[in-house]
């Protein structure tokens, strides 16, 4: 059976949306039979892409942020947010600030829910654009919008075929380093972007992001960055002037411009080298 996520499911701060059709057409470039590993998998939309693309490869999934648990859950998400939006249904205006005594039943009805709950999911149906939350003490505090989708999530397939794994992108790494037949997906969080959601927000630091380099070193991969990061900009300062042969000396760059506001924008970064 054939599924075609052109997004993830479920939302994602950082999913790779807007890259899928330059990476679909990299991949042509590499080979169908391959072991990919998705050092970086976030929402695992890079993994899903893979393994609906080339059936024949094996893909490797690293699920930091335990995602799969999120769509594991999409049925219980459902329900949660059917009840909200007929909540929501008695304020007149959708996207506006929701009232008070409505915010107030919303927060009732959460309050009732038992076991897991999808903050990220509930963020982007209640929440100011980009703002997310991560507990129930954090929603309480926030201002309530009407923004509830009208329809209900779905998440079939989406992870099918693909391995699962959860570990620090460097043990990963070292896992399939020594493989003749591997292309590594390096899509790390970027530099001076808002990593709230992710598990581990507070960890990546410039030296960070520069040891991540270690994994495009003599083998087969896709990198992501931005052009907000200038990671880029200075590994061709250090080969230009002298100092050491760039990593990405060799890759294919292709950029995607993305615009936030009428005036303000930047460009995503996908570079990669069969
Ligand atoms: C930019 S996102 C990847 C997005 C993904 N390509 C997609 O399309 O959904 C970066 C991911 O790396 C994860 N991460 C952070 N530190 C990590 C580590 N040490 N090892 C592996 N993953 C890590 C973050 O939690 C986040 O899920």
């Amino acid at each position: 059976m054939k599924y075609n996520y052109v997004q993830s499911p479920l939302p994602f701060q950082g999913q790779k949306r807007r890259f899928l059709k330059p990476f679909k057409q990299a991949l042509n470039e590499f080979p169908a039979d391959a072991i990919y590993v998705d050092l970086f998998g976030g929402s695992g939309l890079l993994s899903h892409t893979v393994k609906q693309m080339y059936p024949d490869s094996t893909v490797i999934y690293n699920d930091f942020d335990n995602y799969s648990n999120r769509i594991d859950n999409v049925a219980k998400t459902n329900t949660l947010l059917s009840d909200i939006r007929l909540i929501c249904a008695k304020s007149d205006e959708r996207k506006e600030r929701l009232p008070d005594h409505l915010k107030s039943e919303v927060i009732d009805r959460i309050s009732k829910e038992e076991g897991f709950v999808d903050w990220v999911t509930i963020s982007s149906s209640l929440l100011f654009s980009m703002k997310y939350v991560t507990s129930f003490e954090q929603l309480k505090k926030e201002t309530f919008y009407n923004k509830v989708r009208l329809s209900n999530y779905t998440a079939e397939g989406y992870l099918e075929g693909v391995l699962r794994t959860k570990k620090d992108y460097r043990d990963l790494f070292q896992d399939y380093k020594n493989n003749s037949n591997v292309v590594f997906l390096v899509d790390p969080p970027y530099l001076s972007t808002d990593c709230t959601t992710y598990s581990r927000p507070d960890y990546w630091k410039l030296s960070d992001y520069l040891n991540v380099l270690k994994t495009i070193e003599d083998t087969s991969y896709f990198y992501f960055t931005s052009n907000k990061s200038q990671i880029i900009e200075l590994c061709e300062w250090m080969q230009t002037r002298g100092y050491c042969m760039s990593p990405f000396d060799g890759g294919t760059t292709v950029s995607v411009n993305t615009s936030l506001t009428y005036n303000a924008s930047y460009e995503d970064i996908m570079i990669y080298k069969a």
